[in-house]
């Protein structure tokens, strides 16, 4: 049987973690709300909504729901206007490489993402057309660490979930891939994500011995 690989966007596939920093500190700024890169680390994986709740608790901070509304939407609207001029010179190292390779042996592929912007973000980078299915935060309404998206990812692959691979750089979205009984593959610090059952630090790690270990291994 063919295993399926996941993977996630924003610090795997590219490297928006950056953007969406830049633009939480903003807001943070505006509400007198201190935010450091660290803060940040605990946002990568979260849906916008639940980044909010935490950066509001943060601060102290009671909003209405209008107003919960309007920061929700100031603050990606100061997202897209970094992603905005986005190209394919922010796919992180070796991606093309890896999408490529699983592609000429034609594995399916889906996005597992629990971001809104992931469709613009895939066409604007050009690499929409690898992935055979995509499911992003509009489609999911459990946050990883719920396994909701991967298992939807597998459902519409038509792959088991025990011969799914998933690629991630948050902790929550390992989780979510071990506890959806999958391949888990963590991408940058191994400390962070001791919880994978693979680690390497960038794709540049990842070559054609191992992706073949992966598909003889997985899929059976
Ligand atoms: C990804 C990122 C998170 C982000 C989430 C929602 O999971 O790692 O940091 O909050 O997507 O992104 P969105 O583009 O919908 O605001
Ligand atoms: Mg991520």
């Amino acid at each position: 049987k063919t295993p399926g690989f996941i993977f996630d966007l924003d610090g795997v596939i590219v490297d928006t973690a950056k953007y969406h920093y830049l633009a939480w500190k903003k807001l943070a700024d505006e509400l007198g709300i201190e935010f450091t890169k660290e803060d940040n680390e605990r946002f990568k994986g979260v849906s916008r909504k639940r980044c909010l709740e935490i950066l509001l608790e943060m601060g102290g901070i009671e909003a209405s729901k209008e107003q919960f509304n309007a920061w929700l939407l100031e603050k990606n609207e100061d997202y897209l206007a970094y992603i905005e001029t986005m190209d394919e010179t922010e796919i992180l190292p070796d991606v093309p490489k890896v999408l490529q390779y699983l592609r000429t042996n034609n594995i399916p592929m889906a996005l597992g993402s629990a971001s809104k912007n992931a469709r613009p973000i895939l066409e604007k980078v050009n690499l929409l057309s690898y992935f055979d299915t995509v499911v992003d935060g509009n489609e999911v309404s459990k946050a990883k660490p719920n396994p909701e998206v991967f298992l939807k990812a597998s459902e519409k692959l038509g792959t088991k979930p025990e011969h799914c691979v998933v690629f991630e750089d948050a902790l929550a979205g390992i989780e979510a891939a071990n506890s959806a009984g999958m391949t888990s593959i963590g991408i940058g610090d191994a400390e962070i994500l001791s919880n994978a059952k693979f680690n390497f630090i960038d794709f540049t790690e990842i070559d054609d011995d191992f992706l073949n270990t992966l598909l003889d291994g997985v899929g059976s």
